[in-house]
Order: C-alpha cells, then structure tokens, then sequence
C-alpha cells in the first residue's frame, strides 16, 4: 500500500468554498457521508452523520468548532498542519458552517501552541480581506467568522465535551453524554466538533466527490490518514498513508530497525509486538487518532508501562471514582512488576479493574487509559514477569 498525498498540499483557496455554495445543503452532507468520512481525532464517527444530527438540531444559533487540542503523547500531525496549511482548516469549517447553519466557529487551539495564534489570525485576517470570512461570504448571504481560544494544557480538555466546559470558562471536565454536542453543546446550542484533519478532508471532498475519496483506503477506513511517528526510527515525523496500510510497511519507511514494540494511538492506544506487525492501520483493524511510537530492543517494557500508567494518574480530571482510582491502581501495579513483586492473583484483579473502568469511567480517558498496560501484559509477559 503505496504512502498517499494530498492533505499537506495547498488548495487554491475558496474554490471548494465556491463549490459548496452552488450544491445544497442536504447535497453536502449526502457527499460527506457518502465519502465515508470518520473523525479523525480518535474515535471515528462519521462525519457527514454528525453534520445530518447537527444540521437537523432546531436552533437558531449553532457552532462549529475545531478541536486542535492534540493532547496524545506523540501525536503532533495537527500542528504540522497548522502550521503549514491553516486556511484548509478554515475553509473546511466554513463550508461545515454552511451546511449546518452556524454563523460562529472556534478553533480551541493548545495551550502549548500559542506560538502559532498570531499566524494563525493573520490567515484569518486575510481571509476575511478577501471576502471568505465575514459578513456575507462570496456575495452569497452566508456569514460566518472563525477566533481562536486557547487550551490551558490539560489533556482531558481534547474530550468534546471537556472541550465545551474549557470554552465556556469553566473547569475542563468531561460530562456525561447523551446528550451529545450536536443537540446541546457550547452554551447549550448545538456544536459541531471535529479534529484539525477531519476539516482538512472536507474541501477536497466537497471539490472532488466522494468516489475520488472513497477510492482511497480498505474497507470502510476510507481516505488517507496522517500518523506521527516518533520513537526509535531513523525518519520521525509526519507520514501520509492510505488505510490499510500495514504497520510493518510503515516502519520501514520511517527507518526502523530492531523494532520490539510499537505503540499506536498514544498513551490511549496498544502496544503490539513484532508478530503483529503484518496488522493493518485502519478502523476495522488498528484504529489511531495519528500517533505512532516506535521502541527497539533496548527499551523496557515494565518502562514503558510506568511512563503511560503515571501520565493517566496525572490527567485524571479526579470527577469518577473508576478513574480517579483505577489510575493510582495501576501506577502501583507497575511498581509492583518492577519489584518482581507482582502475583497472578493480582493481575487477575487488575484485567477485572480494567474491564470495570472501561464500563463505568465517565469519558474515553478513564476507558482508554489500561489499553497499554493490559496489551503489554498480553504481548510481554514473559519479559514482564521474568
Ligand atoms: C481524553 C480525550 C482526549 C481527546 N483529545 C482529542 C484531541 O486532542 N483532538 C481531537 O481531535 N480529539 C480528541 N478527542 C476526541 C474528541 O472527544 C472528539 O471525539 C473529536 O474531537 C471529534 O472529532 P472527529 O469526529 O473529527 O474525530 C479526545 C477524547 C478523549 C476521551
Ligand atoms: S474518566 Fe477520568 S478524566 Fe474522565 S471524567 Fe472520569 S475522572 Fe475525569
């Protein structure tokens, strides 16, 4: 499966906009959900489903906004894209705005990338110079403008509804959903949020067609998808591929050599070994939100645990039990593997705390924060109990 191409490159800019404006509403979200588009921040829904429920949410006041939290160790794609083709980023909101009826969209941008704001504004300045911003946008009655906010650096915050708590001023914690964003999100008023890439595919969707999309990717992981590579390779960075795209294949373009393990999907993902590299990087196999890590034979298992296992006791937002102590649980448990101190009773209790923490934690972070550990203990035990 060759790499792919083309959500790095620049567009020339309004012509999907202008595009958009001649094809109806409905149309829109009939193409994205054609296309087979998922989010691309992780958990995978689809997008032109998620423009229909918005869309359809009776409100006069809607908002659209782009979650450029990146908060997953190892993932830094949306800040490549940030930096290099920002006005994708809006002219995808844009066009979203435009189908489901929203006159303002936030970007809610990391903490740690202040940096780019003020770059950030001036694509925005001169967005709104050339009449694809602002008030009635191309001479065609829509009007739609686009601020930045910042993050305040807590990983939780990447979470939709965190996100929505973090925009309104409040402490950023998760809540409980239903109902989603799409029905009563920021303010109350339905919101659209998706991930920086997921903006990015709209355009050249919208531009051309979903076939030309669908054709791209296996199965039902259409398109392409950037993944950040970071680790023990020769080439870290920022890699295009179509979905399908076996691990093992991914590795060797990166310059990966003596591979032991490779995390995919960050702290929140799994660790697999070196039989399981044939797998494939897609929703129906592999899912990830872009981040891959790559470890050689010289690093440690039990290591690598312990760095996963402490950041979720650090980014527990504290509000369930499940999590709030399931974390520590789990930091100890890997202190107890480090002091050969561990016993099968114990890792027995510790798959079942899992299983419980994934039914009863309030948000993904909680769900998603024992995929390491319990992959390493079913991929390593051997060197994790020898
Ligand atoms: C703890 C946690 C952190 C998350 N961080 C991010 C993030 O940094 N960026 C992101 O796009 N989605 C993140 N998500 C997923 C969002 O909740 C949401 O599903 C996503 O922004 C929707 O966009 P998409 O449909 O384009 O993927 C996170 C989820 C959880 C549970
Ligand atoms: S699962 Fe963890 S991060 Fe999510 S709400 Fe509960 S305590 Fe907070």
């Amino acid at each position: 499966m060759p790499a792919a191409g083309f959500i790095l490159e620049k567009i020339k800019q309004g012509e999907a906009l202008k595009k958009a404006f001649e094809i109806n509403r409905a149309e829109i979200t009939d193409i994205i959900k054609d296309s087979g588009l998922k989010g691309r921040g992780g958990a995978g829904f689809p997008t032109g489903l998620k423009m229909y429920l918005c869309g359809a949410a009776a409100d006069t006041v809607k908002y659209v906004v782009c979650n450029a939290d990146e908060g997953e160790p190892g993932t830094f794609k949306d800040r490549v894209i940030l930096e290099t083709i920002p006005e994708k980023v809006f002219e995808g909101m844009t066009i979203t705005a435009y189908v489901i009826g929203s006159r303002e969209g936030i970007v809610y941008l990391r903490g740690e990338y202040a940096y780019l704001k003020s770059e950030l504004e001036n694509v925005l300045k001169e967005m709104r110079k050339n009449n694809m911003l602002g008030e009635n946008i191309l001479g065609k009655g829509f009007s739609f403008d686009i601020r930045i906010a910042l993050g305040a650096g807590a990983y939780v915050c990447g979470e939709e509804t965190a996100l929505i708590e973090s925009l309104e001023g409040k402490r950023g914690e998760a809540k409980n959903k239903p109902p989603f964003p799409v029905s009563s999100g920021l303010f109350g008023h339905p919101t659209l949020v998706s991930n920086v890439e997921t903006f990015c595919n709209i355009p050249h969707i919208v531009d051309k067609g979903s076939l030309w999309f669908k054709n791209m990717g296996s199965g039902k992981s259409t398109g392409t998808k950037l993944i950040s590579v970071s680790g023990d390779v020769k080439k870290p960075g920022v890699y295009e591929i179509t979905f399908g795209m076996k691990v093992k294949d991914l590795l060797k373009l990166a310059g990966a050599e003596e591979t032991k393990a490779v995390d995919i999907g960050g702290a929140s993902g799994i660790i697999i070994p070196e039989l399981q590299f044939e797998r494939e990087i897609s929703f129906e196999d592999i899912p990830t939100g872009g981040s891959i890590i790559v470890f050689d034979k010289t690093r440690k298992m039990a290591d690598i645990m312990e760095n996963f296992m402490e950041f979720f006791l650090d980014e527990s937002c504290g509000q369930c039990t499940p999590c709030r102590e399931g974390t520590k649980y789990f930091v100890d448990a890997v202190e107890k593997i480090k002091n050969r101190k561990i016993t099968e009773q114990d890792l027995k209790n510790l798959r079942d705390i899992s299983d419980c923490m994934k039914i009863t934690s309030k948000c993904g972070l909680g769900q998603a924060s024992t995929n390491a550990f319990i992959s390493i203990l079913d991929n390593f035990k051997d060197e994790l109990l020898s």
